[in-house]
């Protein structure tokens, strides 16, 4: 087997005090620790000495790099987060494109690639990870790259009118052309994917499994990210008899938890979800005290604008309603703006009666499956979970919910705290199945074999001397905005 070199734009590298947390990392981690691998990308510094940083935990090597102050503000804080983030879930009137973000964008891919370039194997399989890197296989390629290159995209992909808006989106479009299989999340983002590039690119070939952009055609299809389901159920259970636990089922004095759990971002939802959790209590008047609302926001992007905005939207949110609802004993919502380990989250999401996951959009929400993988099954609980989530395609046992309409969401509450344990016990045994057939392991061994075999024939495709030529040359021109 090939050794495996994973690229992400954020490297967790762990530490025997600080092992690895949450399930990407975990299963990348797996998978790289199987086969022999590195994992390569930003350790999340800025400073202007960017030598790569080699370190080993086990048998996996981690190669890492800072980013320079300007780097950092063009290619991350610039077009990674004001421009693709908010274009990829459709949030244009957020996008806030400049010339300059683009460049560094193109700037710090093409250090990447030739960073990575010296610690590569010929037989190396290579898999880049998300929105940030986009560029950087084609700029393998042209470095003379041959090996097996996939791209999996962790988040939505928009219809092609939306993704239209992008200034340059042509060449964009062409980049992709560089791999060998590009995965996506769910059949909608397969299909805003394939018609963008169909409206997109004069002259591609397109279908439902693979795109031709240049001589050799890129394999496409959906690859639903998720979660170890064991290794979430146990630490559940142990964070639920943790200290963090116990003192939280203690502070609710017998009301039923309602809870959410997310990155403070502008396409989680928060603030409608706060106003749906408020039009519960004022339209359901017998509610009030038996119910009690944690939303953890943790910090996150808090250096970009809209960020910011939106953590004062939501600080005045929380305190309007506890304002307007709070009793001298008893506060409906418990907003924190914090982080916790893992555990702790997933012990605490195994005490809530409701899991309330309500994002106008996300490529898929790991916490919709936690939330599930966490409740005990003779007592679960029961997911509200919104439709613009990637993870409601495969979930359709949850009560499916429209974030727009608070109306709707403040019902699908009332109907989880008032369900019957049967009905939620046939709920969530229905999603278990889901999730046991589609876990985190199969999930990254099914785009690996998708690889290599895309890989194996996209090689018949071409003839053996014009490969790198070829492959190099799909996205030619556009190379600069
Ligand atoms: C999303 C993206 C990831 C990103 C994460 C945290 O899940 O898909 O690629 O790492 O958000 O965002 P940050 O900007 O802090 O890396």
């Amino acid at each position: 087997m090939s050794r495996l070199v994973v690229v992400s734009n954020r490297v967790p590298v762990p530490t025997e005090k600080r092992p690895p947390q949450g399930g990407l990392a975990v299963a990348v981690l797996s998978a790289l620790e199987t086969r022999g691998g590195l994992w390569f990308g930003w350790n999340g510094k800025i400073a202007e000495d960017k030598s790569v940083v080699r370190t080993r935990y086990g048998n996996v090597e981690f190669a890492t790099t800072a980013l320079s102050r300007r780097d950092y503000d063009d290619y991350y804080r610039g077009f990674s987060n004001r421009v693709m983030w908010p274009l990829l879930h459709a949030r244009l009137e957020r996008m806030d494109y400049r010339r300059s973000y683009e460049n560094g964008y193109r700037r710090v891919n093409q250090y990447l690639a030739s960073a990575l370039v010296p610690l590569l194997r010929p037989d190396d399989t290579i898999w880049i990870h998300d929105y940030h890197l986009i560029p950087l296989g084609l700029e393998l390629r042209r470095a003379g790259c041959r090996q097996r290159i996939g791209f999996f995209l962790h988040t939505p992909f928009p219809p092609s009118d939306v993704f239209r808006a992008l200034p340059h989106y042509r060449s964009l479009l062409m980049e992709f052309g560089a791999y060998d299989l590009v995965g996506l999340q769910t059949d909608v983002d397969l299909r805003g994917f394939i018609n963008s590039v169909h409206y997109g690119v004069p002259g591609a070939k397109v279908s439902m499994k693979s795109v031709q952009i240049g001589s050799a055609p890129t394999g496409v299809a959906v690859f639903p990210i998720s979660i170890d389901v064991d290794d979430v159920a146990a630490t559940a259970a142990k964070g639920r008899k943790s200290s963090s636990g116990r003192r939280l089922l203690a502070s609710l004095s017998g009301s039923d938890l309602v809870m959410g759990v997310d990155r403070l971002d502008y396409t989680k939802g928060l603030v409608p979800r706060f106003r749906a959790f408020e039009r519960l209590l004022e339209t359901r008047p017998a509610v009030r005290r038996k119910v009690v609302c944690l939303q953890i926001a943790q910090p996150s992007r808090g250096d970009v604008p809209g960020y910011q905005q939106m953590r004062r939207a939501l600080d005045a949110a929380a305190g309007e309603i506890n304002g307007r609802f709070a009793e001298y004993d008893w506060v409906p919502l418990r907003y924190l703006h914090k982080g916790f380990s893992h555990a702790t989250i997933l012990g605490f999401l195994s005490l809530a009666r409701v899991g309330l996951v309500t994002p106008l959009r996300d490529g898929m929400n790991l916490v919709a499956k936690e939330f599930v993988a966490a409740q005990r099954p003779e007592d679960p609980g029961v997911l509200v979970l919104s439709e613009l989530a990637g993870a409601a395609r495969e979930l359709d046992a949850a009560i499916i919910v429209n974030p727009y309409d608070l109306d709707d969401v403040a019902d699908g509450l009332a109907k989880a705290i008032d369900m019957p344990v049967e009905e939620r016990r046939r709920r969530w045994s229905a999603m278990m199945k889901v999730l046991r057939r589609n876990d985190i392991h199969r999930w990254r061994r099914r785009f690996l074999e998708a690889l290599e075999d895309t890989r194996a024939s996209r090689i018949q495709t071409l003839a053996p001397s014009a490969t790198v030529g070829a492959l190099a040359n799909v996205a030619g021109p556009g190379r600069q905005p």
